[in-house]
């Protein structure tokens, strides 16, 4: 580390001067998880199988918004020991839990800052590969516009940007259980608690029921779910204050704004409708043009 910043293969970050007040992330954990759709290697194989010529991701800059304590990050540059990583998170305590893994596996090729993506400095320069998982629903507006702002200016040339976001029309249902669950536990103040009672509140409803329909299955599979999650992902998901689902159409508008342009669906096999629908819908589908279908988990260049 020099007087001025972290350097990570000779390229110096400034470290972060601002004050950042705890966050909810900081009094409950949410788990740091692999999404293999965001790794550069997917990135750069749809880039070039639509024409790009994206960096090799052997030798690549890589940047991560809301990295949480390195769980996608850390891995990626354990294996791209070329290529180097930044990532940035408000939760201090995330960005802790982050440097202890960088320590113990001894990485030179990676820096996690403790940073708000509205001070996100220009110093950091351009990045092949920008990741933004679980970030764009979770903040507000303004944020939701910084962070494509940031994709716009630090986007290299042939660079590519990851965003995934909570989709409508999928969403509405998921909304029925959060706010279900954010009524019944809203006089609770400990996470444990809230998170308790938003179990229990959908598993009693779910065994209430004595209809067999859409709503009943769908609390049903709801309860499941609930009873495998973790508490900081039921916490930081279904009970959060800012989740802001939206529909395709809107975010493209948005994201367009900023003179981004859609590249892909970052499952390769969502472009073709075939693997999830009919034939005939599939047929249809692709006529209608993939713009206009449904899609929560984007890749995006400049
Ligand atoms: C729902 S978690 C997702 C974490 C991780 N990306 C994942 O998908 O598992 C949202 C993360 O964004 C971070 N975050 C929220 N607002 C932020 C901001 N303004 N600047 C930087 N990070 C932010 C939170 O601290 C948290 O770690």
């Amino acid at each position: 580390m020099n007087s001025n910043g972290l350097a990570i293969n000779n390229h110096v970050i400034p470290l972060n001067m601002t004050v950042i007040n705890r966050t909810a992330y900081d009094e409950v954990d949410y788990p740091s998880y692999v999404y293999p759709q965001t790794h550069p290697d997917r990135l750069a194989t749809i880039a070039t199988l639509l024409g790009m010529n994206p960096a090799p991701v052997e030798a690549c800059r890589v940047l991560e918004m809301g990295c949480g304590a390195g769980g996608n990050l850390i891995p990626m540059a354990f294996d791209l020991s070329e290529s180097s990583f930044v990532g940035v998170d408000l939760a201090g305590s995330a960005i802790a839990q982050g440097w202890e893994l960088i320590a113990a596996l001894g990485l030179k090729n990676i820096s996690l800052q403790q940073l708000d993506v509205m001070a996100f400095p220009c110093e950091l320069g351009q990045f092949d590969y920008i990741i933004a998982h679980g970030l764009f629903s979770w903040v507000p507006e303004v944020v939701r516009d910084r962070i494509l702002a940031i994709c716009r200016a630090h986007l290299a040339a042939q660079g590519v940007a990851y965003i995934s976001y909570n989709a409508y029309p999928g969403c509405r249902l998921r909304e029925i259980a959060r706010d279900i669950m954010r009524f019944h536990s809203k006089d609770k103040h400990q996470a444990a608690e809230k998170v308790g009672q938003s179990r229990a509140v959908i598993k009693w409803i779910a065994e209430a029921q004595v209809q067999t329909n859409s709503y009943a299955n769908f609390l049903t599979e709801m309860n499941n779910r609930l009873m495998k999650r973790d508490e900081g992902s039921i916490y930081h998901d279904e009970l959060a204050d800012v989740n802001v689902p939206l529909y395709f159409h809107e975010f493209a508008a948005q994201a367009h704004k900023h003179g981004l342009q859609f590249l892909s669906e970052a499952d390769y096999f969502e472009r073709s409708a075939d693997s999830s629908f009919t034939v005939e819908a599939a047929r249809q589908l692709d006529q209608i043009g993939e713009e206009d279908t449904l899609a929560e988990s984007n890749i995006w260049i400049s």
